[in-house]
């Protein structure tokens, strides 16, 4: 199985549209984060559809460790290195 590419350890605030839908990146190697741009192929890893029923602000996870993909629910923040004592 491929681990997953932490491209980020912040979350990517989007405006989506209801009715539209939205290809999220899991494999972390897409340059057009959040969002797939094939580069998972050769990889086990594929797109996961978001489809808005809203239109809304919504936070798309960046770092692939998220629990309830493909939104941050906050995982990212064991990600992040301590501040500075
Ligand atoms: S950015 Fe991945 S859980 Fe927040």
């Amino acid at each position: 199985m491929t681990e997953a590419f932490v491209r980020s350890t912040q979350p990517k605030p989007v405006d989506v549209e209801a009715g539209k839908t939205y290809w999220w990146c899991s494999c972390g190697a897409s340059k057009t984060q959040p969002f797939c741009d094939g580069s998972h192929k050769g990889t086990d890893k594929t797109p996961m559809k978001f489809e808005a029923t809203e239109t809304k602000k919504v936070w798309f996870c960046g770092c692939k460790a998220t629990a309830h993909a493909p939104l941050c629910d906050g995982s990212h923040k064991a990600l992040e290195s301590p501040a500075a004592t």
